[in-house]
């Protein structure tokens, strides 16, 4: 279960002191990404915590550019759901749905596309990590702004003490597997 992997997911998370700006104590998870096996059990584990928790079957799982693209295409993969990008501005083509959002180190603007979800349809937000909790927040927007609802935003990493948690749609789950001060 998730539960069952928390340890083993939180050692294979890295730390930088001051990266990418002087002040910041970045969480590295590309040790978590480069282990297969764990990875394997963690996406099967997020996979079945969406079949037993989310009360119902999602019908598709978003994924933010580009942390979130590192394992939520092998989550929709187990789940049989199409995998959404959620991008950077300019990197989508055609029709897309904008937000613009501040996030613990910077600015943004993320885009979906218009047509990606097929009205109602239920969506797992996928994400390395909740900081300030604009990013999500933006992704949620973009869900419900494509027609979508959000089963749950889902977050291997949340900074506890930035309260992003607090910043979210109060009609929003957010699940996060570790927690760090
Ligand atoms: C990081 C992280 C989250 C976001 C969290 O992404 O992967 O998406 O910041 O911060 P917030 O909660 O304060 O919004 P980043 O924007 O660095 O982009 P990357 O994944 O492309 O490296
Ligand atoms: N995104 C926002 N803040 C972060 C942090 N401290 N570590 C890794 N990714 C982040």
């Amino acid at each position: 279960s998730l539960a069952e992997l928390k340890t083993d997911v939180a050692k294979n998370v890295r730390n930088f002191a001051d990266f990418p700006k002087k002040g910041i104590l970045f969480r590295d998870i590309m040790p978590l990404i480069q282990n297969s096996k764990l990875l394997n059990e963690l996406c099967h584990a997020i996979a079945n915590h969406v079949k037993e928790d989310l009360g119902g079957a999602v019908d598709a799982v978003a994924g933010l550019e580009a942390r979130g693209f590192l394992f939520g295409p092998s989550v929709a993969i187990l789940l049989d759901v199409p995998f959404i990008p959620i991008r950077k501005l300019g990197k989508l083509p055609g029709k897309t749905i904008k937000a613009t959002y501040v996030k613990e180190y910077g600015e943004d603007i993320v885009e979906i596309q218009a047509d990606a979800l097929q009205p109602g349809a239920r969506v797992l937000i996928v994400d390395d990590l909740l900081a300030t909790g604009g990013t999500m927040h933006a992704a949620i927007d973009l869900i419900e702004g494509a027609g979508g609802k959000v089963a749950e935003a889902f977050v291997l990493i949340e900074l506890a003490d930035l309260k992003g948690r607090d910043c979210l749609p109060q009609h929003v789950q957010l699940f996060s597997l570790i927690s760090y001060a």
